[in-house]
């Protein structure tokens, strides 16, 4: 298939978006609205991609870089219409194969239709080829209008159609193939004659058929395919529609997804089948997650790895690593750099970053696990924080293999905890501590015997502590 140019127009200001960032910048699952169309249109191998910006130049040059590198920037300083996009977009262009046109602002396209729209254009050697859908409410969009042999005979704007023309519910996805060189050759003969004082793109295809040529329009199914977005209402239907999509895959595939509708999985997610999604559960980024996994309800996870059959339960994650078997939550925050190496377990109201969980390892309960390795087989007693800061610098823990850390203990860092050691409950570690050694660091008790009934007399207390002898009282 020759196809020898993309061209992306995205230089539309979005004002209807009402926001400091570029429409096209705005994201739905994981993906920015640009970003999706560049990703639909990846797949097809086109020899050059060029992407038409304006407003936002600089955050959208610098996004496009980071996502497409490959992909050519065209700048229009001012708002001159889809037909004027087009004019900067193929200066200096070899006019030669075929050029696919699109909008940066339609991220439901896939490029199925796509590559079914080149396929119908190059099987019937056409001029120009319009992507058409069915829509139920065609408000806003341009209509086609057909001629007496079904071919597409021009296109007329929402503004500029008459009240018989508003009537056609056939609309213009504003995905074009064409003969580069006969674009080329039309382009220039565009005109500002119309409502918006524009040059639009729509009008070349008359100009074409003028010319003799010939031009099909390609309907397809699912009208959902080429919903723009304009505002951010449509942004919101849009999400929906490729939430929907991307669950009904995933179930398709084996994964269990309790409650689809509350279920947000990024499209640059990796799920497993027989994976269980519980309700209220974001997958997003570029987190994979291991067959026979469960996560959720009410879990997130963003940019991070889950092993096979780990268990994620009401729990908030980023970039960490949740090895087979990892038992997380409820109420858990895994930070960036958090490794839980097999059967290990971070409980409830356990945060961590930047930290390793051996093997069989856990932090059952109520602890803070910063920058630390933790060996395998250990236990870290319930509300034990890793004291890693010292107001100006981070340092670092070392707990060895089959550690007993008891519970409230403050291990200030940096400091290591040999292996087989234990820790006194309640120790405020600030040495080392030797392997098979226990480190206790805190005040030894003493009891000040009848203290309540000679500092509190005729409190409840006090009349608790009487019913016992004098004898008890005194030790
Ligand atoms: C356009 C089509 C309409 C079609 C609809 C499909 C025209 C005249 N109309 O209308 O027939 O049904 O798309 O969604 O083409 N852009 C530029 N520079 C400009 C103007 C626009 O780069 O000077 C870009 C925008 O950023 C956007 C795309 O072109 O990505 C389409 O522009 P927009 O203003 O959204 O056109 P619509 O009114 O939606
Ligand atoms: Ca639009």
């Amino acid at each position: 298939m020759n196809l020898e140019t993309v061209v992306i127009l995205a230089a539309g200001e979005g004002t209807r978006m009402k926001s400091a960032t570029p429409k096209v910048l705005h994201s739905i699952s994981g993906r920015t609205l640009v970003g999706h169309v560049l990703h639909a249109v990846s797949g097809l191998s086109a020899k050059q991609v060029r992407v038409v910006v304006g407003a936002g130049r600089e955050k959208v040059e610098a996004h496009i870089a980071e996502i497409a590198p490959h992909a050519v920037t065209v700048f229009q300083e001012k708002r001159g219409g889809t037909g004027h996009a087009t004019q900067l977009a193929l200066v200096g262009l070899k006019p030669t194969g075929t050029i696919l046109i699109l909008a940066g602002d339609t991220p439901l396209l896939t490029s199925t239709s796509l590559t079914h729209l080149l396929e119908h254009h190059h099987a019937g050697g056409f001029t120009a080829s319009v992507m058409t859908a069915l829509h139920p409410d065609p408000t806003g969009y341009g209509r086609i209008i057909r001629a007496d042999d079904d071919s597409l005979a021009r296109i007329v704007e929402e503004r500029d159609a008459d009240e018989s023309e508003k009537e056609i519910i056939e609309v213009n996805s504003g995905v074009y193939a064409f003969d580069a060189a006969k674009l080329a050759g039309a382009i220039g003969k565009l005109k500002t004659e119309n409502s918006q004082g524009e040059l639009y793109l729509t009008d070349v295809i008359e100009i074409l058929r003028n010319e003799g040529g010939t031009i099909a329009p390609v309907l397809i199914d699912d009208f959902f395919e080429i919903l723009g977005v304009n505002d951010r209402v449509q942004l919101a239907e849009s999400a929906a529609l490729l939430r929907d999509r991307i669950n009904e895959d995933l179930m398709r595939e084996g994964v269990t997804i309790v409650d689809p509708l509350s279920t947000w999985v990024d499209s640059t997610a990796k799920i497993e089948r027989d994976v269980i999604l519980m309700p209220g559960t974001a997958i997003t980024g570029t987190t994979t997650v291991a067959s026979g996994a469960v996560v959720g309800p009410r879990s997130t996870l963003h940019n991070c790895t889950v092993g096979e059959s780990a268990r994620v339960l009401e729990s908030h994650c980023t970039e960490a690593i949740i090895g087979a078997s990892v038992n997380v939550g409820p109420f858990t925050f895994l930070r960036a750099g958090t490794k839980l190496l097999t059967g290990s377990k971070a409980g409830a109201f356990v945060e961590m970053k930047n930290a390793t969980l051996g093997e069989g390892s856990k932090v059952p309960h109520l602890s803070y696990v910063g920058d630390a390795v933790i060996g395998e087989g250990s236990n870290i007693g319930a509300a034990t924080i890793f004291v890693n800061y010292d107001g100006v610098e981070k340092h670092y823990t070392v707990v060895g293999d089959h550690v007993r850390i008891g519970s409230d203990s403050m291990l200030v860092a940096p400091v290591t905890i040999g292996d087989g050691a234990y820790t006194a409950a309640g120790s405020v570690i600030t040495e080392d501590v030797p392997p098979g050694a226990i480190g206790v660091g805190r005040a030894k008790q003493r009891n000040v015997i009848g203290w309540v009934l000679r500092k509190r007399p005729g409190t409840k207390s006090a009349e608790a502590a009487s019913r016992h002898s004098s004898d008890e009282q005194k030790g």
